[in-house]
């Protein structure tokens, strides 16, 4: 078994201090194999907010970090930055790698980078970077869970007109369904929440779990409290394995659990067999 902590936009510049400490306590306690921090590092790409984020991937536990940027974590208002170097603090501050890649015996997990220069809000997946993330996830071999973490998200409510996925998933999709993807983890709508993609994506015989975390820490909340993901991984192959959803949200004084969710994978991919509190 394999354990992720899923953490997302956690907006430095924007961070309420008392829910950072939770936050640390809380990820510290859950024990994590793996940290996922999912974009939205800063709210406003300033230098201060990215020296902020860096210390608290710093006061994280020392394990395995996958952090991609987020549509804030570029300059909103300098076109000369967008335009040539639109990821200079993200890379100085963070990390150089926009596409980080952790694997071991259980997971492979990819990061890709899906910041539109031409838009302020809307994220695209381009090829190029779907065939790296293919590529590291069918290099790590099988036998394992296979992880694609985006900033904006692979799918969204069915129904839901409000929220959009990234552009060119469809097309995407097809190619993460052919080497197996199982999990799905991102952010940007500050709402929590899983999916099985096989009610948009009518892929014969595959199905993903998509995962979304809300605003972990920043007072962007969106009518939900802050939250963050603690995602168990168990005896993922071809046609079996099980993914454990359980969100954390901040109930004024620390974060407590919420619903657990299951997913069971079998010969149709993977769907959700219970929700309990
Ligand atoms: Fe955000
Ligand atoms: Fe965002």
């Amino acid at each position: 078994m394999r354990t992720i902590a899923h953490i997302s936009d956690v907006h430095f510049g924007r961070e309420d201090p008392a829910i950072v400490e939770g936050l640390l306590e809380a990820v510290a306690a859950a024990e994590p194999d793996v940290v996922v921090v999912s974009g939205d590092l800063t709210q406003r790409a300033r230098k201060k907010q990215f020296w902020a984020a860096r210390q608290f991937l710093l006061d994280l536990p020392r394990v395995p970090q996958i952090v991609i940027p987020g549509n804030h974590d570029i300059s909103l208002t300098s076109v000369v930055d967008r335009a040539f170097k639109p990821f200079k603090r993200f890379k100085k501050f963070i990390t150089s790698d926009l596409e980080p890649f952790y694997t071991d015996a259980e997971v492979a997990v990819s990061g890709i980078n899906t910041v539109r220069l031409a838009t302020v809000n809307d994220g695209r997946i381009k090829p190029r970077v779907v065939k790296i993330a293919c590529g590291q996830l069918e290099g790590a071999g099988t036998g394992k869970a296979r992880v694609v973490v985006t900033h904006h998200p692979m799918d969204v409510k069915p129904g839901d007109w409000k929220q959009r996925t990234v552009s060119k998933s469809k097309d995407a999709m097809k190619k993460f369904g052919d080497v197996g993807v199982d999990l799905f983890l991102s952010g940007h709508l500050h709402v929590g929440r899983t999916i099985a993609t096989s009610a948009r994506y009518k892929f014969k015989g595959y199905s993903a779990v998509v995962v979304h975390a809300g605003t972990a820490v920043s007072t962007r909340r969106r009518g939900q409290a802050n939250a963050w993901n603690i995602i168990r991984v168990e005896g993922v192959g071809p046609d079996r394995g099980i993914i454990e959803v359980q969100p954390m949200q901040w109930d004024d004084v620390a974060f407590q659990p919420m619903a657990l969710e299951r997913y069971i994978k079998g010969k149709d991919g993977w769907a959700l067999k219970s929700s309990k509190k």
